[in-house]
């Protein structure tokens, strides 16, 4: 079952190799240790995301660079990106966030050019694509998560895939105490752990991930019509998607509140929403070097203006809300435009 789901999720993104693990922070770090990452050596991630895309990196013993996000599309800023390499730097981790791909063009030339991995975290963009082209297979390698708020789960779990068969043995092996393929179950032969998967979660796995595309189109087209509906109101900025993201796994609807024009703040705006039966997070109450770790724990900050301003008014719809038929996301569309009016 493990590696049934392993080679059919990896084909669906695009990639010859997929490597599971229990969760997608070991898949972060395997992939990192598999890339001989380690001390003494940078790696850029964005300022805005969960917590494991930077500790994986203090995890391997490397030092994380924060860098900021582009004010709408809440993705690593390219530009950015290219003012924090240093000589120390060998790779960037990009993370969709939500579900649209961060500007992968730009990413990629920019790690040729400086000759730098790329390892995408994936965690929110099962199925997403940028100009046709599947997230994960992008870098040498990427990272997806199935914790249970993910749009796969199987409670918890995680895979990394990749298009390199070298790296992926190695990534295998890391994950499986070091043995090898064919060698027998005790000979040891690199400083493995066990980072396993079950055969359970990935028989679910199997499943969820054939639901997959037809949850994609769901929600697309619930997102569309949702999008449409609130459009008036005035003072909510929607989630700026590029064009070349032609295919969104909808993770996230995300939104900023401009407090002025919607004369409610974010937290009266996500309260009344919420009170109203409509699941509405404030999004992170701080950027990563934020976080009383990384004023402990050696990291890098670049100036993150965006950053610091999106912890203030940033907002979430989760997936799930997305999943329903027409009159529900009709239903759901009135209730964000009357609760925005109706606490005014
Ligand atoms: C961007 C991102 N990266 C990594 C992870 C870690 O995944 P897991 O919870 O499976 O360890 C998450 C979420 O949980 C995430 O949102």
């Amino acid at each position: 079952m493990v590696s049934r789901f392993e080679t059919q999720f990896a084909q669906a993104h695009q990639c010859r190799f997929g490597v599971s693990a229990a969760n997608g922070t070991l898949t972060l770090e395997l992939a990192l240790a598999a890339a001989g990452i380690g001390a003494g050596d940078e790696v850029i991630v964005p300022s805005i995301s969960f917590i494991s895309t930077a500790t994986a990196v203090s995890r391997v013993g490397a030092t994380p660079v924060f860098v900021d996000i582009e004010p709408y599309s809440f993705n690593i800023d390219p530009r950015r990106v290219e003012e924090a390499v240093s000589a120390r730097t060998r790779a960037i981790i990009p993370v969709h966030f939500g579900g649209p791909l961060a500007d992968m063009d730009r990413l990629m030339a920019i790690a040729a050019a400086h000759g730098l991995m790329v390892i995408e975290d994936a965690a929110h963009a099962h199925g997403s694509e940028w100009s046709g082209r599947r997230a994960g297979s992008f870098g040498l390698a990427a990272s997806f998560s199935f914790q249970n708020g993910k749009v796969m789960t199987a409670g918890e779990g995680g895979i990394v895939t990749t298009n390199d068969e070298e790296f992926a043995a190695r990534m295998r092996s890391i994950a499986n105490q070091g043995r090898r393929p064919g060698a027998s179950h005790f000979h040891h032969f690199t400083l493995g752990t066990n980072f396993r998967i079950t055969a359970l979660q990935a028989a679910v796995l199997v499943a969820q991930l054939e639901r997959l595309p037809q949850q994609i189109a769901t929600r697309t087209r619930n997102a569309a019509l949702l999008l449409r509906e609130v459009s008036g109101i005035e003072g909510i900025r929607w989630q700026q998607i590029d064009a070349r993201v032609n295919r969104n796994s909808w993770y996230l609807m995300l939104g900023r509140v401009e407090k002025e024009k919607l004369g409610i703040d974010r937290d009266e705006f996500c309260r009344a929403v919420r009170e109203a039966g409509v699941p509405c997070s404030p999004y992170y109450p701080h950027t990563l070097y934020q976080n009383p770790l990384y004023q402990a724990i050696p990291c890098r900050v670049m100036p993150c203006p965006n950053a610091e301003a999106t912890i203030q008014d940033a907002f979430w719809i989760p997936h799930n809300v997305l999943l329903g038929d027409e009159a529900f996301t009709r239903e759901v569309a009135d209730v964000l435009r009357h609760r925005a009016m109706l606490v005014k």
